[in-house]
């Protein structure tokens, strides 16, 4: 029998604790080497991308492949969203789908939690933190979420260039969190928060490097392809560059291959990948003053801990409608 979990199913089951402990154990999987991750696989049909992404977890038992379609023409032709994903996770013992779930609300979540991990270990640890976040759409929402789970944040403060995006985002994660969230009127607002993540479909920076404060924590979500960027060339050269993977960062982030490029900083800048931070094969932050910048691309592995997890629970709590395929 084959478990089908539809988007309200996920949402009813999945936490962004728990989904951060098991991606933390995935990107240590990731460190140690029992991960296996081959790279994103795409085909090109006529009306648009589709991406394969399967990854295996040795010590976590967990092996999955995320389906990821973008069709720009959707909404306006089929009346569906740009972006579906659905994950299907399979019995490691014997390789069948035990379960079909919608990915949607996963990969939010999970790459919400990519950042609340890198926040743990990277942050300043003081109390009554400040969170900026850029972009209020479906990733921005899950990073506050993921911030507020690590650290103990007094405030927000959201920048959209919507002010229907940030008005949205301020109702909902008002209530859902119970924090004061601000409504920025510049980028520069933003930049009084201790923690930091850019969560835009930007192609270009959106702020100043020299404006960032000393002892700043980034998450760096958003730009997802070798020309586009959300920080600017002096935002790298001034942190710590972790990223989720060197191999991802280096085909696929132009936050930190425009840099490389224009010869502004070496390949060497990138420091380490979060798995070493948190496995300490590498140390993190070193001073209160140091910023510190996670660039995360998205990787199977957390799509695969993030379905276990789910599968899990909705197991324990009998969610889901059970099929003979
Ligand atoms: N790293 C990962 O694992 C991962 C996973 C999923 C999505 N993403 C990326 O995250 C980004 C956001 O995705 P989403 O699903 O939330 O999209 P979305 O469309 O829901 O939200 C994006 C928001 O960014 C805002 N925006 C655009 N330019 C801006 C600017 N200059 N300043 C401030 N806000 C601006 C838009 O108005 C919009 O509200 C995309 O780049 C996407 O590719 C990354």
């Amino acid at each position: 029998m084959t478990l089908i979990l539809n988007r309200n199913d996920v949402i009813s089951v999945l936490q962004m604790q728990d989904c951060m402990d098991v991606v933390e154990k995935a990107f240590a999987e990731l460190a140690n080497g029992t991960a296996v991750l081959p790279l994103r696989t795409g085909i090109k049909p006529p009306d648009g991308v589709s991406l394969y992404m399967p990854a295996y977890l040795k010590e976590m038992g967990a092996l999955a492949c995320k389906v990821v379609t973008v069709y720009k023409d959707n909404p306006v032709k089929h009346n569906m969203p740009t972006t579906i994903g659905k994950v299907l996770l399979q019995d490691i013992n014997t390789g069948d789908v035990i379960c079909i779930m919608d990915g949607g609300y996963l990969t939010a979540v999970r790459t919400g939690a990519a950042s609340g991990v890198a926040t743990k270990y990277l942050a300043r640890e003081d109390k009554n933190q400040v969170a900026g976040i850029f972009g209020a759409g479906v990733q921005a929402k899950m990073q506050l979420w993921a911030v507020a789970t690590a650290r103990d944040i007094g405030k927000a403060i959201v920048y959209d260039i919507s002010a229907d995006a940030m008005e949205k985002f301020v109702s909902e994660m008002s209530a859902k969190l119970n924090i004061g969230i601000i409504k920025a009127k510049s980028p520069e607002e933003v930049l009084q928060a201790d923690i930091i993540c850019t969560a835009s479909s930007s192609a270009t920076p959106l702020f100043d490097g020299k404006l960032v404060k000393d002892g700043t924590h980034i998450n760096g979500i958003g730009s997802h392809a070798p020309a586009m960027r959300e920080l600017d060339t002096e935002t790298i050269r001034r942190s710590l560059f972790i990223g989720d993977s060197r191999e991802a960062c280096f085909s696929e982030a132009g936050d930190i291959i425009i840099p490389v490029n224009e010869g502004a900083i070496k390949e060497s800048h990138f420091y380490a990948e979060l798995g070493e931070i948190i496995t300490g094969k590498k140390k993190g932050r070193t001073s209160s003053a140091m910023i510190t910048l996670f660039k995360s691309n998205g990787l199977a592995i957390q799509d695969a801990a993030t379905a276990k997890v789910i599968y899990e629970r909705a197991v324990e709590k009998g969610i889901g409608q059970k099929v003979e395929i």
